[in-house]
């Protein structure tokens, strides 16, 4: 017992007291809850209430549907500021707040948690899991996490160097700590949210990029101990396979491809949804590393990648597959959200799961058994002509070329990420965030297996900071330009009911209510609602800079509210942004007839299009291939971007350009998440690199 429990014995017996008298009242389960004393029931419960937002998708189906509606139409013009808490951060922000008992449980990047007075706004406590910020250049897609999960007085978060830690839900203590990785010398991530059901807390993994193997694992919500893992991909054929999974999936690689060595991929980097009555645990897996087809071998699907899966909860044995990407050739993840309906089809009541993934069709499954019902694409695609009615794809040439440049729609992107979709019963519509990114993919001819990627493969986006895709990309430039759209889709008839061009891609997930509006946050920095049905924009504020992850909404003393947490970033607005601020993260909530005063937008400083910095145009070529393996991905195209969550090279000071021995030697920006590459470049390879850096801003000036 701490000191403080013992002082505060006297008091708490009193307390003690008066509950036991409340219990008698009110029956003894209600009064025992504490306000972080989350459970399956109580999340059960509260799907249909929507007073709180106890779990990442609000509730096990992952339906992102609030039964609240107090705010409507009527009103909805009237939301004005409740509060605003500043997170203290530079780089994207996807998190899903948990809100439960009057606390607000939100993570900004790094994975530091915040614990806030949902009714002021004031902080109770943060919790920083100080990872090395040297881990920032092995997490593909910015050092971003997407939220924590409450229960029985815990609160769980991941972090980017794949640790699960639990907390004291009250004080933020550190409770207990795991080290996921099953394997610590790959290059393993968590940036997603824990999932709780049944006392276990089940989290997956990112590195697909990185030659990882993905997996899922449980463990005990209490103790931490490990209750099972299940993998993706198969391991090595020479010794004894985890599971039977392993074994039926082994026989859908090229064991001349050494896949095993190569990772596999289909990393659990996202949501989950759960049916506690078939108690079944659902998620989508990530691509199959490396990402080129013909350089994994010429036969086979990859099982389990690109996939949906089902395990069953308390033992993490495999229940059923099924893949919507069989051997994907372009990063087509389908680990977008699952949302777990019932729903009528042909005048038969179905337990379905909906699902919008990468690759631009939209599914309704049997979630019961896995068998596949029905998909049309809700968005442009060219890599299959159809989905045959066994739900197999029908290629098109397409998305299967392996060795000329191909047009990848939708490509690493994807036609919808991880940004959330809802699903409304009232409506009958799933709401997605869509997009369209164009990139140019093509097999790196000079990729040779797990380990020739650690060199940095020419021209191959990070090769040099530990990117194994064995693909380049924009070898040649896109086709067409970049756009996003709010699309509401309706998943009976397979249809879109309406859609509203956005512009800009990369925008925020979607929240619908019951007071018949969708919500949603967008690139170009504003949080907008529209009316369910028919998709009109009934209101909107700028919040700053543009917003990437999902608004939640919750009810405290009879009032509605409405938050979002902004801060720009992840993988496309790592070096893109659409909006002219660059301000810290922030969460904004908003209630009808809020008069708080929104904070100071920041204006992106940008130096004047680098000038002056001397070169020997000769050197272009070969900066541009280390600048691509080694810089791009972060920096973007000097002068060509304009700079996302981190700058652009092309309008920052002369002098950084001049002196970059200073900038990329002895780590002095580690902290920001700057890599170290002391010792990689020799001083010749420097220059190079400079000539690059002010050779695009020289082709591209005025003259
Ligand atoms: C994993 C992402 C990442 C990669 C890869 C990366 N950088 Fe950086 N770099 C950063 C961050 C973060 C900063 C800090 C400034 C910021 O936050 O915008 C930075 C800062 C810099 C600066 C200082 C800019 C200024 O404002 O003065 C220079 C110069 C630079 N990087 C050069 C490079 C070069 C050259 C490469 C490739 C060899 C490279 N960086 C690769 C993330 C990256």
């Amino acid at each position: 017992m701490t000191k403080t429990a013992k002082t505060r014995a006297p008091r708490s017996w009193a307390r003690a007291a008066a509950f036991i008298g409340m219990a008698l009242a009110t029956g003894f389960a209600a009064a025992a809850r504490g306000p972080a004393d989350v459970d399956d029931a109580r999340i059960a419960d509260n799907a249909r209430t929507g007073t709180q937002w106890p779990s990442n998708g609000l509730d096990y189906a992952g339906t992102r549907f609030s039964r609240l509606a107090r705010i409507n139409g009527g009103n909805v013009g009237k939301l004005g500021l409740a509060w605003s808490y500043d997170l203290g951060s530079s780089r994207g922000v996807e998190a899903t707040p948990i809100v439960v008992g009057g606390v607000m449980y939100v993570t900004g990047p790094w994975a530091v948690v915040h614990a806030i007075d949902a009714r002021s706004g004031k902080a109770l406590w943060t919790f920083d899991p100080k990872t090395p910020r040297t881990v920032g250049w092995k997490a593909c897609c910015d050092v971003v996490n997407r939220g924590v999960a409450v229960y029985k007085g815990k609160v769980y978060v991941g972090t980017l160097d794949a640790h699960l830690i639990a907390l004291d839900a009250a004080t933020g203590a550190r409770l207990w700590e795991v080290d996921t990785r099953s394997d610590a010398a790959r290059d393993v991530t968590i940036t997603s949210a824990p999932y709780v059901v049944h006392d276990k807390v089940i989290i997956g993994n990112g590195g697909g990029e990185y030659g990882t193997r993905g997996y899922v694992t449980a463990y005990d919500a209490q103790s931490g101990a490990q209750a099972w893992r299940w993998f993706v991909t198969p391991g090595d054929p020479s010794k004894p396979f985890e599971d039977e999974s392993q074994a039926v999936a082994a026989q859908t690689w090229d064991p001349a491809s050494k896949y095993w060595a190569n990772g596999g991929g289909g990393n659990v980097w996202n949501t989950m949804a759960i049916d506690p009555e078939l108690n079944l645990v659902y998620f989508g897996t990530g691509q199959p590393g490396p990402w080129s087809r013909s350089k994994r071998g010429t036969f086979g699907d990859a099982l389990y990648t690109s996939s949906i899966v089902a395990l069953h909860v308390d033992t993490g044995k495999y229940a059923w597959h099924y893949q919507e990407s069989p051997s994907d050739a372009s990063d087509l993840d389908s680990t977008m959200d699952l949302i777990l309906a019932d729903v009528k089809l042909d005048g038969q009541k179905r337990k379905v799961i909906l699902h919008a993934p990468k690759n631009g069709f939209f599914y309704v499954l049997d979630r019961r058994t896995g068998q596949f019902i029905s998909a049309r694409n809700y968005t442009e695609q060219t890599w299959a002509a159809a989905i045959d009615p066994n739900g197999r794809p029908i290629l098109s040439r397409d998305g299967v070329s392996p060795d000329k440049p191909f047009d990848a729609i939708p490509g690493p992107f994807g036609g919808h990420n991880w940004q959330a979709m809802s699903y409304s019963p009232s409506t009958g519509l799933a709401y997605i965030p869509t997009q369209h990114v164009p990139l140019e993919l093509v097999a790196d001819e000079n990729w040779g297996g797990q380990d020739t990627y650690r060199n940095g493969g020419p021209m191959q986006p990070n090769g040099g900071n530990g990117w194994n895709t064995a693909m380049q990309v924009n070898p040649v430039p896109p086709k067409s330009k970049a756009h996003g759209e709010l699309v509401a889709w309706d998943p009976v008839r397979q249809k879109e009911s309406w859609k509203v061009d956005l512009g800009a891609p990369w925008n925020g997930g979607t929240l619908v209510t019951a007071g018949g509006l969708v919500f949603q946050g967008t690139a170009d920095g504003y949080l907008k609602a529209y009316d369910a049905t028919s998709g009109r924009k009934l209101w909107d504020v700028a919040v700053g800079g543009g917003v990437i992850a999902p608004p939640v909404t919750y009810e405290l003393d009879g009032k509605q509210y409405v938050s979002v947490a902004v801060g720009w970033g992840g993988v496309y607005g790592l070096s893109t942004r659409h909006t002219e601020y660059r301000d810290p993260g922030r969460v904004f909530t908003f209630v009808v007839g809020g008069h708080a005063t929104m904070p100071e937008f920041k204006p992106y400083a940008l130096e004047p299009l680098l000038s002056g910095v001397k070169y020997d145009p000769k050197d272009v070529p070969d900066g541009t291939a280390l600048y691509v393996s080694n810089c791009v991905f972060c920096h973007g195209v000097p002068g060509v971007d304009k700079g996302g969550a981190i700058v652009n090279l092309g309008y920052v000071k002369r002098e950084a350009i001049e002196h970059l021995d200073q900038s990329i030697f002895n780590g002095p920006m580690v902290d920001r998440g700057m890599p170290d590459f002391t010792g990689k470049f020799t001083p010749e390879q420097v220059e190079k690199l400079k000539a690059f850096i002010q050779g695009v801003p020289d082709s591209i000036r005025p003259k």
